[in-house]
């Protein structure tokens, strides 16, 4: 059965409305735990338009689960990663403009820069994904940069609406995750997934976590989040 790692970065969006102290996104975390998350995720942006430093160093103290960063391949970034030293860093792209993560990285084209990073993160014990859309080449190049495995971008999975063309890209997720399992690299998916598309997917034998966000914290404003976290976890199994 594939985990659930739940990205708790909207409710840090909800408190940085306000800047203030309110929700707290490290009891949103003991909360998703307790419900049967089984990790927790925080994109530390480079603008910190919701998760904060502060949050990064509480939830590694209280979260019991696996906690998973998300950052962009910065300097910066890879200082505050090995002091904290979450379980997992997954590497993404970031650009200020855009409202959430829109595209894999390259990691075919950034290969030397990406091996020097991902090394210098893996040599102090912490795992690193890179997040990559379903391509073969960028499925090679994550293990060449001796990543521990790859997060498939789903973004375009869940924003199709011809069923054709929904095939045609679980068809390409397909192949990528069993390159991915060929080539050792542990296999996560996320991005865009909700209550109705995540089906699919749980089809797809070898993904074995799912990285959740926006659609649970959602979907908690209306009825908690241990009924969003619960029912997800529901769904996957
Ligand atoms: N995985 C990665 C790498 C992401 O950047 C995001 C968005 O922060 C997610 C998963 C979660 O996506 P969503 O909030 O759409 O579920």
């Amino acid at each position: 059965m594939a985990r659930l790692s739940v990205n708790i970065d909207h409710i840090a969006t909800v408190r940085q409305a306000r800047r203030g102290i309110e929700p707290d996104p490290v009891t949103g975390a003991m909360i998703a735990e307790i419900s049967g998350a089984d990790g927790i995720t925080v994109h530390l942006r480079e603008d910190r338009r919701h998760i904060q430093d502060r949050d990064m160093f509480l939830l590694k103290k209280m979260v019991k689960t696996k906690l998973n960063l998300e950052m962009a391949a910065t300097q910066e970034m890879l200082k505050i990663a090995l002091e904290v030293k979450p379980y997992m860093v997954t590497i993404v792209p970031e650009k200020r403009e855009e409202l959430t993560t829109e595209g894999g990285l390259d990691v075919r084209t950034h290969r030397d820069y990406l091996k020097k990073y991902t090394e210098a993160i893996r040599d102090s014990g912490i795992n690193v994904n890179l997040f990559i859309n379903p391509e073969p080449e960028q499925v090679k190049a994550a293990h060449m940069v001796n990543a521990s495995g790859i997060e498939i971008h789903t973004g375009r999975y869940a924003e199709l609406t011809n069923e054709k063309d929904i095939e045609a890209e679980l068809i390409r997720i397909n192949n990528a995750v069993l390159l991915a399992s060929k080539l050792k690299l542990s296999v996560h998916a996320g991005h865009g997934l909700d209550y109705s598309n995540i089906k699919r997917l749980t089809e797809v034998n070898g993904i074995e976590e799912f990285a959740i966000g926006f659609s649970i914290i959602a979907r908690s404003i209306f009825v908690g989040i241990e009924r969003s976290v619960k029912e997800m976890k529901e769904l996957i199994a």
